[in-house]
């Protein structure tokens, strides 16, 4: 056995968190510890994990960007018939995951999925580059595809059916909001004696507890 990743990166340390200092509503904490992840700056500090259960209750993840924190949820955006949206459809929950090494800091978000509103979706579409907007359109995302030279024919043939005009959104591309009921901000420290600040809901129309953790 090889035991080269054994002493990999285990001393953390930072300022400290607890409850009582932290605000009640964990959205303000999250827009807050985001925003000095950005002004770090951490790379691709909107970067997160989101994970799923597909119908038997397998699990799967991969990483998104975080493209907007509203009022009720955190938005990523994606292909609807992609492998996470057939989990999303079977088992509307999900669970998300920042980690921003330079802060040594970890963020995990848990709730209930839902799609955005079309309308929102197709601002954000029709925001996005048109390389981009090309890929999403033509790319039959999570299927087996015969070769790059295939994918290629797929987006030159988007190229061809639109030419210059604006590209609509395809209904089976847009947003997904996870609306939590569980936060939890971890901040590593040293001996691995970390602060870990969980804040619950029941419901989404109920207040927010929190407590301290152990880690
Ligand atoms: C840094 C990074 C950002 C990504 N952002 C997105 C994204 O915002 N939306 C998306 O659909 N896929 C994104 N991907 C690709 C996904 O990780 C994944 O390959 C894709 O969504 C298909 O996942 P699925 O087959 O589980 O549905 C990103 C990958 C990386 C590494």
């Amino acid at each position: 056995m090889t035991k080269e990743l054994w002493h990999l990166g285990d001393q953390y340390a930072g300022q400290t968190i607890d409850p009582a200092t932290c605000d009640p509503d964990p959205f303000v904490e999250v827009r807050r510890w985001l925003a000095s992840a950005v002004a770090h700056p951490v790379p691709q500090a909107n970067a997160m994990t989101v994970a799923t259960i597909d119908e038997r209750g397998r699990p799967a993840a991969r990483v998104v960007l975080l493209k907007e924190i509203d009022a009720e949820g955190f938005v990523f955006y994606t292909n609807y018939d992609s492998r996470k949206g057939h989990d999303l459809a079977a088992h509307p929950l999900a669970a998300l995951v920042f980690w921003w090494e330079p802060l040594h800091r970890q963020v995990r978000i848990e709730g209930t999925i839902e799609k955005v509103e079309a309308q929102m979706s197709d601002e954000y579409f029709a925001s996005r580059p048109r390389g981009s907007q090309i890929g999403a359109i033509a790319s039959p995302q999570s299927q087996v595809i015969e070769s790059r030279t295939a994918l290629e024919a797929m987006v030159a043939k988007v190229e061809r059916t639109h030419g210059d005009a604006a590209l609509p959104r395809p209904s089976y591309w847009g947003g997904y909001r996870v609306v939590p009921d569980t936060i939890e901000l971890w901040q590593g420290q040293q001996s691995r004696l970390h602060d870990r600040v969980v804040y619950r809901r029941a419901g989404i129309h109920d207040a927010w507890t929190r407590e301290r953790i152990a880690p």
